[in-house]
C-alpha cells in the first residue's frame, strides 16, 4: 500500500524471553540479600523521557529500587542525546564523572544508552577512553535491556550491543511512569525524513507506528488512572499510520474516550501537517489547541538544502489555515541559525518569517555539525561569533513577540491544568494553559491535578503569572 510503512512487531516469544531474563536477574539480585538501586539520567527529548520510563519499569521489575543518587546506585544508566554537539559534550562530561562513583563501588555497572550509543564515532570513544562504562546499546535495542544486563552481570567482558537487525516495535515492556498528571504516550518511532542536518534518522531507525488498538487501550488506562494530560509522541507524529489509521483519525478516536483530559502531540513536521490534521484538532474538544511546528529556516534555498519539503510561503499558508480553524491556537517552533552556506540575506528571510508567523514561543539553535549527516559534508563558512550574533538577533525579535503575546493574557480568566508544585516559592503552583504556556500560580496545593479557573495578573516572555480564582 502506498505511503504505509512496515510496522514490524517484536514477536511475543522474544518479549517472553526478556521476561525470563528479568526473572533471572531478579533472582540473582535476591541472592545478594540487600536492596539494590538503579539510577537513570535522561538527556534530550520527550522520546528519551519515555524510554527512561521503560528502563525504570524494567529495573523495578528486576528488583532494583529507583534512586536519584548516582553514588548509591548499583546500576547507573545514562540515556543520552545526540542532537547537537553541546548535548554530546554534556553527556560525555557526566559519563566521565561517573568514574568516581565506580571507584567507590567497583561493582557498579555503568550503562550508556540512548541516541549517542547509536553514533559509531561516540561508541568508539566510549570503548577506548571510558573504560568504566560496562554496557552500551542504542535506542532500538532498548527492549533487550534485561538480556543485555544479564550478559553484563554474568560475564567478565564489557558489552557493546550496537548492532540492531531491524527497527521494530516492542509492546508489553513494563513502565515506571514519572508523574501522575501528565503522561507520555509513544505512537510511532523513528524518522524517515532525513533532514540534512539531523542525526535522528540514523540513530532511531526507520519510521514505524504502533497499532491503533494498543495506543487506545493505553490511553484508556491512563484516563482511568486519573492522568489529565496525554502527549502523543513521535519524531514525526503526523506520519503516524498503522496501515488502517492515520494521525488525524487517531486524534479523533482518543478524543472519543470518556473523561476529562487533554490530548497533546509532538513533534509535527510541516510537510505532513495537513488540513485534515487541523480539522481533527479543531473538532476534537480534548485536543489542546497547540502545535509545535518547527520551520528551521526562512530561506527557500536553505529549506531545500535541508530537505524539508516545504517553502516559506507554504509554511505560512499552513499556519494561516490552522489559525482560521482555531483562532486561539498557540503555535511554537524551532529554528536553526548558521546552516552551512547561509548568507546574511538568507538569515534575513528567517527574520521575516518569524515576523510574519508571530509564534507564541520559539526555540533557537545554532547549527551543529553531526557525523554521518548530509550537511556535515557541506562547507561551513560562518564563524562561531557571526552565528552568535544571528542567534541573538533572532532571540531578541522572538522575545519581543512572545512578550506581546503573553501580555495579552493579563486580566483574563482562563482554565488551566495545575500540573506541578514549587513548595516555598512565591508562586507555589505550576500550570499549563490549554495551549501549553507555563503559568506560575498562587493558590492551594490541593488544586494540583485539577483543571482550574485562574486570573492572569502579569507575564514575561517565557511564562504567565496568576492566581487561582476559587479553591
Ligand atoms: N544543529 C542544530 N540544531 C539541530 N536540530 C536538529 N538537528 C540540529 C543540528 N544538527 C534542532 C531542530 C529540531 C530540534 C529538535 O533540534 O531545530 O527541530
Ligand atoms: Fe530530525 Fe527532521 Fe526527523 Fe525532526 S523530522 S527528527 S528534524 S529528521
Amino acid at each position: 500500500m502506498a505511503g504505509v510503512k512496515m510496522n514490524i512487531e517484536v514477536h511475543e516469544n522474544e518479549i517472553n524471553k526478556q521476561r525470563q531474563f528479568m526473572h533471572k536477574v531478579k533472582s540473582m539480585n535476591e541472592l545478594q540479600g540487600k536492596q539494590l538501586f538503579g539510577y537513570v539520567d535522561t538527556y534530550g527529548c520527550q522520546q528519551n523521557e519515555s524510554d527512561s520510563e521503560k528502563l525504570r519499569g524494567m529495573l523495578t521489575e528486576m528488583g532494583y529500587k529507583i534512586t536519584g543518587d548516582e553514588n548509591k546506585a548499583d546500576i547507573a544508566i545514562l540515556n543520552t542525546c545526540a542532537i547537537r554537539e553541546n548535548a554530546e559534550n554534556r553527556v560525555l562530561g557526566n559519563t566521565g564523572a561517573l568514574i568516581h562513583t565506580k571507584k567507590a563501588n567497583r561493582k557498579q555497572l555503568i550503562v550508556f544508552c540512548g541516541c549517542l550509543a547509536g553514533v559509531p564515532e561516540t561508541v568508539e570513544k566510549i570503548k577506548n577512553s571510558y573504560h568504566h562504562v560496562g554496557l552500551v546499546f542504542p535506542p532500538n535495542n532498548l527492549w533487550r535491556f534485561p538480556e543485555l544486563l544479564h550478559r553484563s552481570l554474568t560475564g567478565k567482558k564489557r558489552v557493546f550491543e550496537t548492532e540492531c537487525e531491524e527497527t521494530k516495535i516492542a509492546e508489553g515492556i513494563p513502565l515506571h511512569r514519572d508523574g501522575t498528571i501528565k503522561a507520555w504516550l509513544p505512537v510511532m518511532y523513528g524518522c524517515d525524513n532525513f533532514c540534512s542536518y539531523c542525526i535522528v534518522p540514523y540513530v532511531r531507525g526507520r519510521e514505524r507506528s504502533r497499532k491503533r488498538n494498543a495506543i487506545i487501550e493505553e490511553a484508556e488506562t491512563l484516563v482511568k488512572s486519573g492522568y489529565k494530560d496525554i502527549t502523543l509522541l513521535g519524531q514525526n507524529v503526523n506520519s503516524y499510520n498503522d496501515g488502517e489509521t492515520d494521525f488525524p483519525s487517531l486524534i479523533r478516536m482518543i478524543n472519543d474516550i470518556e473523561g476529562d483530559f487533554l490530548i497533546r502531540f509532538m513533534t509535527s513536521h510541516p510537510k505532513d501537517a495537513s488540513l485534515e490534521l487541523f480539522k481533527a484538532m479543531a473538532e476534537s474538544e480534548k485536543a489542546a489547541k497547540h502545535i509545535h511546528l518547527p520551520f528551521q529556516a526562512g530561506s527557500n534555498r536553505i529549506l531545500k538544502l535541508m530537505n524539508r519539503g516545504y517553502t516559506q510561503e507554504s509554511y505560512l499558508e499552513k499556519i494561516t489555515t490552522a489559525r482560521k480553524l482555531m483562532p486561539n491556537i498557540v503555535i511554537t517552533s524551532d529554528v536553526i541559525v548558521g546552516y552551512p552556506g547561509e548568507t546574511e540575506d538568507e538569515f534575513n528571510e528567517t527574520l521575516k518569517l518569524v515576523e510574519k508567523a508571530q509564534f507564541d514561543a520559539m526555540f533557537t539553535f545554532i547549527y551543529s555539525k553531526r557525523p554521518g549527516t548530509a550537511a556535515a559534508k557541506q562547507s561551513d563558512s560562518l564563524t562561531r561569533e557571526e552565528k552568535q550574533v544571528m542567534f541573538e538577533r533572532l532571540m531578541d525579535l522572538q522575545n519581543e513577540i512572545s512578550d506581546r503575546k503573553h501580555e495579552a493574557y493579563t486580566g483574563k480568566e482562563i482554565l488551566v491544568l495545575v500540573d506541578g508544585e514549587a513548595p516555598g516559592e512565591e508562586y507555589p503552583l505550576k500550570a499549563r494553559t490549554n495551549g501549553g504556556r507555563l503559568v506560575h500560580l498562587t493558590g492551594d496545593p490541593k488544586q494540583t491535578g485539577k483543571f482550574t479557573k485562574v486570573k492572569i495578573t502579569h507575564s514575561n516572555n517565557w511564562s504567565l503569572f496568576g492566581e487561582v480564582l476559587h479553591d
